[in-house]
């Protein structure tokens, strides 16, 4: 199968840093199909050699395990190729559409890597030269909107050109083996099935925390916050497949059925929800592994005072039959005491107990990073003695280590499944706008709290309710 796989903002950083090394890791593991080859567009005049000659610097500056030698960097080089176009110009579109029509590649993957305010630009033009056929998709980096309108309006205009099954919106978490493992323990084994539900489970924790800082993004964070940047997203897309309905087929449509259920699911935010069940925070500087770390308002481009959350812990149910009454708490946040993404399943305790001591309920552990594995907590007994406390003991098993030969980069794998026109880890429009029309009463809340004359942090308000009363304004 013949492929062109394009991406606009070839010089980015999100290229540099993260594609090409993916698709060279894919090219080095003999998993890039036959025939294809990859186009790299950006404003820079340059030619074919000059942009081999600029990526293979930029390589340098990759995690070692995934630099390419001499050679292999000559052979990947052979697939690579550069366009400079100026992506407000009609003609350089049709410029575009004449070097793949010079070939009629089986598949065209058009990757957008560039600022997201460029997509509607970028498709309308697209589309206007009839870079849109059946054999084309397209591929679109988040963050996809800054909230319900503005993503409605992307997905407006994406859709005035390309069809649903032709947009492949990008949430690199689906990519990440540990998540496609989790699929494959509710889905591939019936062990935990019947435990899967509100019966068995006390509630249910998911958390995402990076030990970084926001580095040289604080204006692009800065604009965007923890809540959108990790939870309209990553997080939501851990807790859907959590708490799905068994898809009727491990099919695109099947699967994003049942995650749209679950987001429809989830419990609305009202103010009072907000004030209660949502907690922010902005981290200050500190140390990590004993260097002094700034503050996120010492970062720079950073805006003086700003008051962007770097952390969120929020609460909430997925209201239906299966899960009413559990707690769902995800948190994640920035310069945090340690890079750690996980799932913890709590059960709930024993409904009696015969041994002496305190038992502690069983647990799994679903963990994504840095290690991939998973671990279930169980009591058991030493055998020392007669009426023995238990003991917690835990069945650990590292995916690293059991399919390290196999194992494929979240990059890599979406890049091999938007060739191979894949979409099961993908995030459909209606999956993503659910998503923004969940968060944004919080978003709403906050910028209330925020804004001058308001009555102070909406935990003030919280303190008050938990004893059943209210402040004097709020009666
Ligand atoms: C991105 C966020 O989507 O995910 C970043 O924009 C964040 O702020 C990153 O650091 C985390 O990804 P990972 O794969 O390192 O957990």
């Amino acid at each position: 199968m013949s492929f062109d796989l394009i991406f606009f903002g070839g010089t980015g950083d999100l290229s540099w840093r993260k594609l090409m090394p993916a698709l060279f890791q894919a090219f080095r593991h003999g998993k890039l199909p036959a025939g294809g080859r990859i186009l790299a567009v950006a404003r820079d005049e340059q030619d074919d050699d000059a942009y081999r000659r600029w990526l293979k610097d930029r390589f340098q500056d990759v995690e070692g395990a995934k630099r390419p030698n001499d050679e292999e960097f000559a052979r990947f080089a052979e697939l690579l190729h550069y366009r400079r176009m100026d992506l407000s110009q009609p003609a350089d579109y049709a410029g575009l559409l004449d070097w793949v029509a010079t070939r009629g590649a089986d598949t065209v993957v058009l990757y957008l890597a560039t600022s997201p305010h460029l997509f509607p630009q970028i498709c309308t033009q697209l589309g206007a030269v009839g870079l849109n056929g059946p054999q084309v998709r397209v591929v679109l980096e988040k963050p996809l909107g800054h909230d319900l309108a503005s993503a409605q309006e992307i997905n407006r205009v994406v859709r005035a050109t390309f069809g649903e099954t032709q947009a492949l919106r990008i949430d690199h978490y689906l990519g990440k083996p540990s998540v496609q493992n989790l699929m494959a323990l509710r889905f591939g084994n019936a062990l935990f099935e019947p435990l899967w539900r509100r019966d068995s489970i006390a509630n249910i924790q998911i958390t995402l925390a990076e030990s970084l800082g926001v580095g040289t993004r604080g204006d692009f964070y800065d604009r965007t916050g923890a809540l959108r940047d990790m939870v309209q997203n990553h997080a939501l897309q851990l807790l859907t497949m959590v708490a799905m309905e068994p898809p009727s087929r491990n099919d695109a449509d099947a699967i994003r059925d049942e995650k749209l259920k679950v987001l429809r699911s989830l419990q609305p935010f009202t103010e009072e929800r907000v004030a209660r069940d949502v907690v922010r925070g902005q981290y200050r500087r500190g140390h990590v592994d004993g260097q002094p770390v700034p503050g996120y308002l010492e970062e720079a481009k950073v805006p003086e005072g700003s008051r962007c959350e770097t952390f969120v812990a929020l609460r909430t149910e997925v209201q239906n039959w299966r899960w009413a009454g559990v707690p769902f708490y995800l948190r994640t946040g920035k310069r945090l005491a340690q890079r750690e993404a996980q799932i913890v399943v709590n059960f709930r305790p024993t409904p009696h107990s015969i041994f002496p001591g305190s038992a502690a309920a069983n647990r799994l552990v679903i963990k994504l990073q840095p290690e991939d594995g998973l671990e279930l907590h169980l009591m058991a007994a030493k055998g020392h003695a007669q009426g023995e406390a238990l003991t917690p003991v835990s069945l650990d098993l590292d995916f690293d280590k059991a399919f390290a030969e196999d194992r494929v980069g979240a990059y890599e794998r979406l890049l091999l499944e938007s060739i191979a026109g894949r979409l099961n880890l993908f995030v459909r429009s209606d999956e993503q706008e659910q998503a923004w029309r969940w968060v944004e009463p919080v978003l709403e809340a906050w910028r209330r709290e925020d804004a001058a004359g308001s009555g102070g942090p909406a935990a003030a308000s919280a303190l008050v309710a938990r004893d059943g009363f209210a402040w004097p304004e709020e009666q």
